[in-house]
């Protein structure tokens, strides 16, 4: 079963050219080290701020919050590691025209990922070169939580003042709409080997 699932990712990830000459011999652990590093320091900081805001369970607040804080808590981790590695989130439903996909390889990751999800296979973390010394690592973020669906959900599940206020900020969200265990996306490291 195992060979199965790994066969179908690498044969989802070669239909797309951009990944037909993909490296198996690259060395990516010092690569994957980085990222998971990186993506949880963002998930921490951003799940722990969250959980903060929603303490006494204002989800209009909370979301005001998100609005006005996601680039900056990015921003922050990202200084915390200069030139070394970028971190940012991408989804192909995003609510903020900042995490739109910016490059077919974002976009062929996250349709990866649709497909694997819908086939209910655990969804992996990617790695690919994008040229001598610089990486993209991909780990997926799913809508896992009840709480998403205030923010995320559809008519029966949103927080109707929460959402009017997002929607009021982002006008053109194509965040909505999701259930359980969706792919909601991605964060995405850009990776410079050996940079410092
Ligand atoms: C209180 C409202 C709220 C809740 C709860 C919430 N989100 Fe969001 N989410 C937002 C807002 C507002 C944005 C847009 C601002 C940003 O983060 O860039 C956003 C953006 C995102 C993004 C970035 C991609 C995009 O669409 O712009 C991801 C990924 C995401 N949310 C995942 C989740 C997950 C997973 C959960 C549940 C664990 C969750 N959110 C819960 C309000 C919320």
């Amino acid at each position: 079963m195992k060979i199965k699932v790994a066969t179908l990712i690498a044969s989802l990830l070669l239909s797309s050219n951009l990944f037909a000459n993909e490296q198996k011999k690259d060395n990516t652990e010092e690569i994957i080290k980085i990222g998971r590093e990186v993506s949880d320091e963002l998930f921490k900081v951003m799940g722990g701020e969250l959980k903060k805001q929603l303490a006494d369970n204002n989800f209009s607040k909370a979301g005001h919050f998100c609005s006005m804080n996601a680039m900056s808590m990015t921003a922050d981790v990202n200084k915390k590691y200069g030139s070394n590695a970028t971190v940012k989130r991408v989804s192909l439903k995003n609510r903020n025209p900042q995490n739109r996909p910016a490059d077919e390889i974002e976009i062929t990751v996250l349709e990866v990922y649709e497909k694997l999800n819908a086939q209910k296979i655990e969804l992996p973390e990617i790695v690919k070169k994008v040229d001598e010394n610089r990486y993209k690592y991909f780990k997926p973020i799913k809508a896992g939580m009840d709480m998403c669906f205030k923010c995320h959900g559809d008519s029966k599940t949103l927080d109707k003042e929460a959402y009017s206020n997002i929607y009021k900020i982002y006008p053109e969200d194509k965040a909505i709409n999701h259930k359980m265990g969706d792919v909601r996306g991605a964060f995405v490291i850009d990776i410079i080997k050996g940079a410092k």
